[in-house]
């Protein structure tokens, strides 16, 4: 991983898909946040490049009202935006016009001229996924691909998610961008690996040594990895008929929450090393092949119903959803990972849309103690050891344990400890494409997927996709704003279990739905 305050060489970030909404919403309020920080060099540019007609000053106008509605530190300071607004810039074409590209060139030597700093160039691929191989091409043909070590230019591309939509389309996806650029400058983006607390899941299991011990089939029963959103559709629906949960959240965000827990320790902190270590884990996973996923895998659609006390419509009545859809909106099944240290250690994995909470924990659920002593009642068993990861919101790691009610009888409780961030460091961590984006101008691919990453895992997803696909029945449902449907509580009943955050509502905001 990088080194903490080292300052990137002078860049052009230039972005396809500049009238979208991440550009607006998360890439260039990051961009701003960073320049705020001082992490930026001092030459630095964004182009926007995009098809509508429009002026750098109209570009500039609509960027600065979303840094003022999205950027991470409100409000503004209007003089630093002022300086930030003369860096960016409008580039208008088409994705297919060649001569779009040439005068792209011209342009970007023009703004290295003129800061008289070389041409790094870093392309970031914001668009629908069906234009990444154009794009990539186009790059090419004109010569954008290549780094130069010595005159100290680079060029790298950064690609958004989904990165292809089975193990095919990745592997022709990875051919065609392989073609044109080096794996080492290609930085296929999963914002989840950006996010401070996904990243504290590696300190917290190899900076400190009582964890690591117990962190294996010895001493866990099993671990929950859950992401829950209250959000529906917002607008997305035509893309997310085509994606679904699996898609969406599985296949990148979940996988590697799961990787960065069930991983073995790197010996470095290199791209290369920690990169690795995830890939045997994905590699270990125990296959579920079409047949077993379509009674395995518990898929779900949300009907409409009431979440965060507003009244909402259910997944076929949004914009752009087709009134017969199958497409899941909720997905939970249990996974294995067949190695000598999780062997037999079930991993719960559970995301839906419009549920009651927006909540990503991981739990790691330790071995109930023995049936004596203090847990001797069979019929209410103590509660085991929990470690929960909280990745968001309330960014914390609690621990859950038994104590002893103060008093004359032996009357055990469980209590937790909570570490917070908020508390601990007096200050919210910042926007995950902050910290990737300054990465990848830093030329640091540790928080990126691989390709031989991203097809391992589309390797364990495409069959359980596949198989899903095939079933001809209607999905379940569960009403928006409640935990889901029946049969993903009765794919953990069944194994003696239960979800951690569910129905019992016992406190306020993200703590809401705790068991205990
Ligand atoms: C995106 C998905 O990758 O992640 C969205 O496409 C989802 O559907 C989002 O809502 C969740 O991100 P976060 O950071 O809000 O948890």
């Amino acid at each position: 991983m990088s080194a903490a305050n080292q300052v990137p060489d002078p860049f052009t970030l230039v972005i396809f898909g500049a009238s979208g909404d991440l550009t607006r919403r998360k890439l260039v309020p990051a961009v701003f946040s960073l320049f705020c920080e001082g992490l930026l060099p001092e030459k630095f540019s964004i182009v926007g490049f995009a098809r509508r007609e429009k002026s750098d000053d109209t570009f500039r106008e609509e960027m600065h009202e979303a840094v003022k509605t999205f950027a991470r530190v409100q409000p503004i300071d209007e003089s630093r935006w002022r300086e930030f607004a003369r860096n960016v810039h409008y580039h208008q074409s088409t994705f297919e016009d060649t001569s779009g590209y040439r005068s792209l060139k011209q342009r970007l030597e023009s703004l290295a001229g003129q800061s008289n700093a070389p041409c790094n160039c870093l392309f970031y691929l914001a668009t629908q996924p069906t234009q990444f191989p154009l794009i990539v091409e186009q790059l090419e043909k004109s010569e954008f691909t290549r780094s130069d070590s010595s005159e100290r230019r680079w060029s790298r591309v950064i690609i958004e998610k989904p990165f292809g939509r089975d193990l095919d389309s990745a592997r022709r996806l990875n051919e065609q961008v392989k073609a044109a650029f080096d794996e080492e400058q290609i930085y296929r983006i999963d914002h989840y690996l950006g996010k401070e607390t996904v990243q504290n899941i590696l300190v917290l299991r190899f900076a400190n040594s009582i964890f690591e011990p117990i962190w294996n089939q010895k001493h866990v029963d099993h671990v929950q990895i859950t992401v829950s959103e209250t959000v529906g559709m917002e607008g997305r629906g035509k893309y997310y008929e085509q994606a679904g949960a699996l898609r969406d959240m599985v296949q990148n965000h979940m996988m590697h929450l799961l990787c960065l827990v069930a991983m073995e320790s790197p010996n470095s902190l290199d791209a290369g090393a920690v990169r690795d270590e995830k890939v045997k884990v994905l590699r270990a996973l125990r296959p579920i092949p079409p047949v077993c996923a379509v009674n395995g895998v518990v898929r779900a659609q949300y009907t409409q119903g009431t979440c965060l006390g507003e009244d909402v419509s259910g997944y076929r009545q949004e914009d752009g959803v087709s009134a017969d859809s199958n497409t899941e909106t909720y997905v939970a099944f249990k996974a294995f990972i067949d190695n000598w240290r999780w062997s037999g250690v079930p991993f719960y994995l559970r995301t839906g849309k419009r549920l009651p909470a927006r909540v990503t924990e991981i739990g790691i659920h330790f071995k109930s103690v023995p049936q004596v002593l203090f847990n001797t009642d069979p019929a209410a068993p103590m509660l085991p050891n929990l470690l929960a990861l909280r990745i968001q919101p309330n960014e914390a790691i609690s621990l859950r344990f038994q104590v002893k009610e103060p008093g004359p009888g032996m009357h055990i409780r469980p209590l937790k400890m909570d570490f917070g961030y908020a508390d601990g460091f007096g200050k919210e961590p910042p926007e995950a494409y902050e910290r990737l984006l300054l990465d990848v101008a830093r030329g640091d691919a540790t928080l990126f997927t691989r390709s031989d990453e991203v097809e391992a895992a589309w390797e364990f997803l495409t069959p359980v996709i596949e198989g899903c696909a095939g079933w001809g029945g209607g999905l379940p449902t569960y009403a928006a704003g409640t935990w889901g449907p029946k049969e993903a509580d009765d794919l953990i009943a069944a194994d003696g279990r239960e979800w951690h955050l569910m129905r019992r509502r016992t406190g306020k905001g993200a703590e809401a739905f705790e068991i205990e």
